[in-house]
């Protein structure tokens, strides 16, 4: 009667048998359980109740001076308990905290799990399946960990992930983006500096190498850094030790090494840009993850995933994507990887007025990919050489064909091949203006870069 006054529903049970029955169809928000009771008695509810789920709270009711009991109930999972006789006002405060309570731990358990899902890993393709059997090998070591692919494969998440599947999971982990910090930064981020050791140096900082003790340094973009710094890193790694920039003292250090690059460092090596001995020492356990093309099959519930999250980011209602539209998602080409489509559905959720995302609401080049990318036939030269083509493949006077070039077609598009190289690397391959210069759609413009395997060349 008190709480039903009070607003709540009320539902009673006679014996603990019943009350378990009860409890499991019904789902209440609190349990008040008496002790003594005919049959199964209060504690071994209590105990049975527990098991089945430790968030549901229960209060015990207990006769009055048995403190070993309600201990032993506290003990057993009970939240509080009353005495009888029960006081109108203490049964209505204990609920009222009691269930305010369980309330915050929900919200908590939802937060977890929203955080949880930032670091999912979406996909069952083979390739991604691949990928995530050498997580589940390497995780549980300390061997040094090489990322390899295109940007916005989802290099961190994986990073991140065979960190938290780790021992080192409760220790931190600390991510250096290499290409991010300017040269003369890098040292003193990597292995610290005392104060006064040089201009500007004001405080003595403790390097990332340092903070990451007992847990995992990332270094992102390990392609990007100076020789110089490739030196001091090779060292650490072989070493274990760090010195601090303006101090002979060296530090021991325990630090698991997670590299990820989107470069190709064997080329690198080749290039004389990055040294060999490092690279073996990074290069223990490599993992490629694959573009988003190569396991397209994936794409649809990675829609969903990113639909999902940015409904509950942004507080907005859940919209459904159609099939064609789907099919539209699954087909484009997606160079910047999984970033490109997050951004992309994430753009999508919050500009389409309706609710469902049909195949027109998606940009024009996504909507007109082709279905299966076709290869054309690439001259051999053209195909390997961009430079040689280049110079090739001009149509000369002498009726001299381009290298390779031996149908008309062929012909054609490796001398079309060779003019957007040229156009491409006057406007510093920049895609958008070449694409105006050229005056050409800059979809089209992609659509040829794609066709013809056209590929950005590193500088030097
Ligand atoms: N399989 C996946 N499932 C869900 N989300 C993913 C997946 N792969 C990547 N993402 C998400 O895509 C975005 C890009 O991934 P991430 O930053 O890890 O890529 P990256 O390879 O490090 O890129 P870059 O080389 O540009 O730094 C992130 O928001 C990441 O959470
Ligand atoms: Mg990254």
């Amino acid at each position: 009667m008190i709480l039903e006054y009070e607003g709540y529903q009320f539902m009673g049970a006679v014996s603990g048998q019943d009350g378990l029955a009860a409890i499991q169809r019904e789902r209440p928000d609190a349990v008040l359980l008496d002790i003594k009771m005919p049959g199964m008695d209060g504690m071994e509810v209590l105990r049975k109740l527990h098991a089945l789920d430790e968030s549901l709270p229960i209060i015990m009711i207990s006769g009055h001076g048995s403190t070993a009991t309600t201990v032993e109930a506290i003990k057993s999972g009970a939240v509080d308990y009353f005495e009888k006789p029960l006081s109108t006002e203490r049964v209505i405060v204990t609920l009222r905290n009691v269930l305010k309570q369980s309330e915050l731990s929900a919200e908590n358990r939802d937060l977890k799990l929203a955080m949880e899902s930032r670091y999912e890993i979406v996909g069952q393709s083979p390739a991604l399946r691949g990928v995530l059997e050498s997580v589940q090998r390497a995780s549980p070591t300390n061997a040094t960990v090489l990322l390899l692919g295109e940007s916005g494969v989802g290099k961190e998440l994986v990073a991140r992930t065979i960190h938290r599947n780790s021992p080192r999971a409760g220790q931190r982990f600390v991510q250096v983006n290499c290409a991010a910090i300017p040269e003369e930064l890098i040292e003193s981020e990597l292995f610290g500096h005392e104060k006064g050791s040089f201009t500007g140096a004001t405080e003595k900082q403790v390097g990332k190498f340092e903070q990451a003790d007992r847990g995992t340094i990332f270094l992102d973009e390990v392609g990007d850094m100076s020789q110089k710094t490739q030196a001091k890193v090779l060292r650490v790694l072989q070493e274990q030790e760090v010195e601090r920039l303006g101090s002979a003292r060296t530090i021991k250090v325990d630090v698991r090494v997670i590299a990820a690059t989107n470069k190709n460092l064997e080329e690198a090596i080749e290039r004389g840009e990055f040294r060999d001995d490092l690279y073996f020492r990074l290069n223990v356990i490599p993992i490629v993850v694959p573009p988003l093309r190569e396991r397209r099959d994936d794409i649809p519930r990675l829609v969903q995933h990113f639909a999902k999250r940015t409904a509950e980011e942004h507080n907005l209602k859940p919209k459904r994507f159609e099939s064609a539209a789907l099919d539209a998602l699954s087909r484009y080409r997606w160079r910047g990887n999984i970033r490109e489509l997050r951004n992309t559905v994430e753009r999508l959720m919050i500009m389409t007025p309706t609710d469902s995302v049909r195949a027109e609401d998606l940009p024009a080049d996504i909507r007109n990919s082709e279905s299966s990318p076709v290869r054309m036939p690439m001259p051999a030269a053209a195909a390997t050489a961009p430079e040689n083509a280049a110079a090739n493949a001009v149509p000369k006077s002498d009726g001299q064909q381009p290298a390779g070039a031996g149908t008309l077609r062929e012909f054609k598009d490796a001398a079309e091949r060779a003019y957007l190289v040229q156009k491409l690397r006057e406007n510093n391959w920049n895609i958008s203006k070449t694409a105006e210069i050229i005056d050409t759609p800059r979809s089209n413009l992609y659509k040829k870069l794609e066709q013809y395997g056209i590929k950005q060349e590193v500088d030097g």
